[in-house]
C-alpha cells in the first residue's frame, strides 16, 4: 500500500510528460508541414529547418548566443529553427506562424542582453537571419544596402573595401548584428558629429503580418519611423536598411588614457561632464569607469577612469581642443595616435590596431554571463555626488560604468523624429556594465543583485519622470509581461521609459498594422486597450 501512492504520481507524471511532448511534436509537425507547402519550388525551406533532432541544431542556436546566461542547459530552446536562405523563407515563417499562433523570435546578431532574440517562457521558434547578410555599397551615390544578418564589422570592412573617406556612424561591437541594432536605434562613436545609425536610414525592406515584402514607399511613413529604433520586432522583420554612408577625413586620432583616483582623475571627469556634450562635434570622449587595486597604497581599492576617444581631425587640433577645454587631462602628442577610420574600430575594440582589417569579419567575440541596465544625465553631478559614486563602487567592486557623451548633432534633431526620444537636454548616457565567469543561477542573482544596487545608488544623479533607459541596452528588470501575451499597460511601464512620448505613436502604429499582436516578445509594443 505504502508504496503505491509514489509509483501513481510518477506515472502521472510521465504521462503529462508525454502528453506536453506529444503537443509539442503535433505542433511541430503541423508547423513544418506549412512551411514546406508555403515555400517556393526554386527555393525549398527543407535546408532551412533545424529540430532539436538535427545534429546541426545545437551548433546553430549556439552560434548567435551572446550572453552565457541564455546557453545553460536549462534555458528554454526553441522547438525548431528556420535560418532562412531567402525572403520567402521569412515569408512561409510568419504566414505559418500567424496560422497557428506560434510565439516566433527573429535574430539577427543575438547581441540581445537579455536574450530576447533567442528565449523564451513560452514554446517558440527561432527565425534566424545570420544566412541573409549581403552588403551592397554603392559609393557612387554614397549609400549602400545592408541585410539584417550582416555584422557592424563586415558593414565597416565593405565599405572601407570601396572608399577610404567614407564610414557609418554605428556602434562599436564589430559582432554586433545589423537587425536589432538598427531597429534599437544604435550608436556609436560618430554620433555628436552624424546621429544615429537611424538618422542615417533612407529605405528598408520589410515583411509585414501578412507576409508581404514593402518597401518605404509601400509601406508607408509610420511603418518606416517605427522600424527605425522602435523595436523593429514589435512590427514585422527587417529584410534590410537603406543608408546614407558619411563622408570622414583620411586621418582620424584616438587615445585611451587611464587616470585613477590617485591621478585626481576626480577633477578631469567633473571637468568633461561640463563640456563633454559642448566639444566640437568631430570629438567624443567616452569614460570607462571601474576598480582595481591601488598602485600606491597595498590592499586598497581605487577607482579607475579611462578616457577612450575618437577625433575626426589630426592630433594637432585635438590637442589643443584638449587643452583648452580638458586642461587637467595633460593630453599630449604621445597619448594620440593617427589612424584611418577603418583602423580605428579595431582601436576601440580593443584589437591591436595594426591588424589586418578582415578581423572585422569574424562573427564571434569572446564570451561571458552578463547583465547591463543604462540611465541618462541631465544635468552634472555635483563633486561630492562623484565621490560618493567612486566610495560605493569601491564597495560592490562590480559593475563598470560607461559614460557616453550626447550633444553636438544628438541634440539637434527633434526628440520626435524617431521613437528614439532621448535628444536635446541630455549631457550622457551611463551603461552599467557586469561580467563574471561562472554559470547557473547563484552567481547570476549575485551579479546582478550587485548590479541594481549601484543603480539604486545613482537615483539621485539621474533622469527622473520617467527615468529613461536606452531600448538596445534591453533591461527586463523595467518591467516584463509575464503571460506571453502583452497587456497595455505593462507595455507602458517599460515602453514609457525607453521612448517617452513616442511610446504613443508606436502603440497606434503597432494596433494598425498588427491588430493581433503577433509579433511580441517580452518588451514589445503592445496594441491599444479595447
Ligand atoms: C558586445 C556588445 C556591444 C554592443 N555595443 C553597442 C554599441 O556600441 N552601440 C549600441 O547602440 N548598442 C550596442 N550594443 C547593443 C546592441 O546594439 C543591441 O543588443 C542590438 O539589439 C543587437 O542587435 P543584434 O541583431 O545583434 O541582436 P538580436 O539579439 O538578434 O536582436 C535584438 C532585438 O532585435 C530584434 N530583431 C533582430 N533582427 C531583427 C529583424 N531583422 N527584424 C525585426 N526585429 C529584429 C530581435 O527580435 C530582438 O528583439 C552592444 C551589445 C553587445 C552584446
Ligand atoms: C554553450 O553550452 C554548450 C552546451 O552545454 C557548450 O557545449 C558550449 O561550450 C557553451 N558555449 C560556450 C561559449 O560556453
Ligand atoms: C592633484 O591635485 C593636487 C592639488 O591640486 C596637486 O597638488 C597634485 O600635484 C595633483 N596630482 C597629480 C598627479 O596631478
Ligand atoms: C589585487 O589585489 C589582490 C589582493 O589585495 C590580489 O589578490 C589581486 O590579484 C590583485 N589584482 C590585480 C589585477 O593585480
Ligand atoms: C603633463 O604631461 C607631461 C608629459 O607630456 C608631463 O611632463 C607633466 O608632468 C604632466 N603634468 C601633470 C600635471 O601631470
Amino acid at each position: 500500500m505504502g508504496i503505491s501512492r509514489p509509483i501513481v504520481v510518477v506515472s502521472l507524471f510521465s504521462a503529462l510528460l508525454l502528453l506536453s511532448s506529444m503537443a509539442a511534436s503535433a505542433m511541430e509537425e503541423t508547423f513544418v508541414e506549412c512551411l514546406l507547402d508555403n515555400s517556393h519550388p526554386s527555393h525549398p525551406i527543407s535546408d532551412a529547418i533545424f529540430t532539436p533532432r538535427n545534429p546541426s541544431y545545437s551548433s546553430v542556436l549556439q552560434s548567435s548566443i551572446r550572453n552565457l546566461r541564455f546557453n545553460e542547459t536549462f534555458t528554454l530552446k526553441p522547438f525548431l529553427i528556420v535560418t532562412a536562405l531567402h525572403p520567402s523563407h521569412i515569408q512561409a515563417a510568419i504566414v505559418c506562424a500567424k496560422r497557428d499562433d506560434i510565439q516566433m523570435k527573429i535574430r539577427s546578431g543575438g547581441h540581445d542582453y537579455e536574450g530576447l532574440s533567442y528565449v523564451s517562457a513560452v514554446p517558440f521558434f527561432v527565425l534566424d537571419m545570420f544566412n541573409l547578410r549581403d552588403i551592397d555599397v554603392d559609393v557612387s551615390t554614397e549609400t549602400a544596402w545592408v541585410q539584417s544578418g550582416a555584422t557592424l564589422g563586415e558593414l565597416y570592412y565593405r565599405i572601407s573595401e570601396k572608399s577610404k573617406v567614407h564610414g557609418f556612424p554605428g556602434g562599436v561591437c564589430p559582432t554586433v548584428g545589423v537587425g536589432g541594432h538598427f531597429g534599437g536605434g544604435g550608436y556609436g562613436n560618430m554620433m555628436r558629429k552624424f546621429g544615429l545609425t537611424v538618422d542615417n536610414i533612407v529605405d528598408a525592406y520589410f515583411i509585414d503580418v501578412h507576409g508581404r515584402l514593402l518597401d518605404r514607399k509601400s509601406m508607408g511613413e509610420d511603418i518606416f519611423w517605427a522600424i527605425r529604433g522602435g523595436g523593429a520586432a514589435s512590427f514585422g522583420v527587417v529584410l534590410a536598411y537603406k543608408i546614407n554612408l558619411i563622408r570622414i577625413p583620411e586621418t582620424v586620432t584616438v587615445f585611451r588614457v587611464e587616470k585613477t583616483l590617485e591621478d585626481n582623475a576626480t577633477d578631469i571627469v567633473d571637468q568633461w561632464q561640463h563640456v563633454a556634450s559642448k566639444l566640437p562635434n568631430d570629438l567624443f570622449i567616452r569614460l570607462v569607469i571601474d576598480v582595481v587595486n591601488s598602485s600606491t597604497q597595498a590592499n586598497r581599492k581605487t577607482v579607475r577612469v579611462t578616457f577612450l576617444s575618437l577625433f575626426l581631425g589630426d592630433s594637432k587640433r585635438l590637442i589643443s581642443i584638449m587643452t583648452e577645454n580638458i586642461p587637467t587631462l595633460n593630453l599630449s602628442q604621445s597619448d594620440c595616435i593617427e589612424t584611418t577610420w577603418i583602423r580605428s574600430v579595431l582601436f576601440w575594440t580593443n584589437i591591436a590596431i595594426d591588424s589586418q582589417t578582415d578581423v572585422l569579419l569574424n562573427r564571434t567575440p569572446s564570451l561571458v554571463y552578463l547583465k547591463r541596465k543604462s540611465d541618462y544625465v541631465k544635468e552634472p553631478i555635483p563633486r561630492a555626488g562623484l565621490e560618493l559614486i567612486w566610495q560605493r563602487m569601491i564597495e560592490l567592486q562590480v559593475p563598470q560604468l560607461v559614460f557616453n557623451p550626447y550633444g553636438g548633432k544628438m541634440a539637434e534633431i527633434a526628440s520626435t523624429a524617431t521613437p528614439f526620444p532621448h535628444r536635446a537636454g541630455h549631457l550622457w548616457k551611463i551603461q552599467y556594465v557586469t561580467n563574471w565567469n561562472q554559470g547557473g543561477v547563484e552567481a547570476a542573482n549575485h551579479y546582478i543583485g550587485l548590479t541594481r544596487k549601484l543603480y539604486g545608488y545613482m537615483t539621485p544623479f539621474v533622469s527622473k519622470n520617467p527615468r529613461e533607459a536606452f531600448l538596445n541596452y534591453r533591461d527586463i528588470d523595467l518591467g516584463v509581461n509575464h503571460n506571453g501575451r502583452l497587456s497595455y499597460v505593462e507595455g507602458r511601464a517599460y515602453g514609457i521609459k525607453y521612448f517617452k512620448g513616442n511610446f504613443n505613436r508606436l502603440v497606434h502604429v503597432k494596433t494598425k498594422v498588427d491588430p493581433s499582436n503577433f509579433f511580441r516578445n517580452e518588451q514589445s509594443i503592445p496594441t491599444l486597450p479595447h
